[in-house]
């Protein structure tokens, strides 16, 4: 083989072979829906975060016509010309939607909480960030150029200890998932708000996986549990829930103006074309007018975690419609994945670094387009693998 300076990328893609950690890029050639075509195969889909069952249809005529009305590409960054009235208008429905005086709109999830972390701490300032969460949220805090302090998931202890201490810091800010993107649990706000509170620290809570599901209005896991007042910064995501794409950052006026002189995912890059926006638009009317996607969403969850504990799965501290079957080792999810997948599902296995090292999972995540048959089918097909395995447990007792 010939020399070149990149050939130590090939033994790295053997090495994450070797223990079950190399991804793989696979094509769909179906759209986005319960049922999907991957690779030539059919699969029912257990893998994508539509969960309201936006994404394939209820969208696409809203987009075509905005195309039609204000073309595709915006050209330019938000605060150059690339902002349009679309644009504003979501913003404007955005705000509406989560009770905040403003919100502004990123080209995705991962930009805003980028964008957000980076535009509220920096070097002098303190950031409490939950193991958990997610590598947008961490990628923020590196950049931030502030103290991070990762405290163990949900360990409010921890944070009791170590929040007093933080007062030398300029600024403390809490960051956390609301829901937690792979193991499907809640973060314990009301707690963290009260802790935020007594310390003075900015909280600010991701709802990439809540907004649409949780919560009467739908507005995320601060309106579920009552503290909406007490978050300051919202981060949600257009790209799950409500079937498209983009993130937003909502919260109070000055707030909003802040991030959008600072934040350099927002300043320094083209914003969506405004068919997104229409999309948005349309969605977020969905999420407010058909509230029982998300009920009963929720409540298909809830069986659907029973059936799998009483077949001997570990679903871990889910309380949503991510529903994890705790594995352990890469390995063996992968395995499993395949197993399910000759079977016709599609339910993605998680190694690290997504999470960490064993503590690999297969993720379910439930949609409201996913028939009783589908979701019933999916429970007898892991049923049948455990009973290949002769019943043992999914995971062993020391993998915990
Ligand atoms: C918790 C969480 N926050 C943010 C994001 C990023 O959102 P987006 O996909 O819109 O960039 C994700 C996406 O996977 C996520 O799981």
């Amino acid at each position: 083989m010939s020399h070149s300076p990149l050939n130590w990328i090939d033994e790295e893609l053997r090495e994450l072979d070797a223990v079950g950690l190399r991804r793989r890029l696979t094509t769909r050639s179906s759209s986005q829906a319960a049922r999907i075509v991957v690779d030539g195969q059919e699969l029912i889909n257990f893998g994508s975060n539509d969960y309201l069952g936006l994404a394939a249809e209820c969208l696409n005529d809203v987009v075509i016509d905005a195309i039609r009305t204000h073309g595709w590409g915006s050209g330019a960054s938000a605060l150059v010309t690339g902002r349009g009235s679309l644009h504003a208008e979501l913003e404007a429905a955005l705000a509406d939607f989560e009770g905040t005086e403003a919100a502004l709109l990123f080209p995705s999830g991962f930009a805003a909480n980028v964008g957000a972390i980076t535009s509220l701490a920096s070097k002098g300032d303190v950031v409490f960030s939950d193991a958990k969460n997610h590598a947008s949220i961490i990628d923020g805090c590196r950049l931030s150029g502030a103290r991070i302090q990762i405290y163990p998931h949900g360990d409010l202890d921890y944070l009791r200890m170590m929040l007093p201490q933080a007062s030398a810091f300029r600024r403390r800010l809490i960051v956390t998932d609301g829901l937690f993107s792979m193991d499907g649990d809640l973060a314990p706000l009301c707690d963290l708000a009260a802790l935020a509170e007594q310390f003075d620290a900015m909280l600010m809570v991701d709802e990439a996986h809540a907004t649409g599901v949780f919560g009467d209005r739908g507005r995320g896991t601060a309106e579920y549990w009552g503290v909406e007042e007490a978050v300051h910064v919202r981060v949600g995501t257009l790209s799950k829930a409500a079937g498209s794409i983009g993130g937003f950052v909502a919260g109070s006026r000055s707030l909003i103006e802040w991030i959008a002189n600072r934040a350099r995912p927002y300043v320094f890059s083209t914003a969506p074309p405004e068919a997104i926006a229409a999309a948005g638009l349309a969605a977020m009317k969905r999420i407010q007018e058909e509230p029982h996607r998300r009920t009963e969403l929720l409540s298909r969850a809830d069986r659907l975690r029973r059936r799998l504990m009483a077949i001997g799965c570990d679903t871990g501290e889910s309380a949503s419609q991510i529903i994890p079957i705790m594995i352990g080792e890469p390995e063996a999810t992968m395995r499993f994945n395949a197993s399910l997948r000759e079977s016709g599902f599609f339910v993605p296995g998680i190694r690290p670094p997504t999470v960490p090292e064993g503590e690999s999972l297969l993720r379910i995540s439930l949609s409201y387009a996913h028939t009783d048959d589908m979701i019933g089918a999916l429970v007898q097909a892991i049923e049948r693998l455990l009973l290949v395995r002769g019943g043992e447990p999914l995971m062993d007792a020391n993998e915990h």
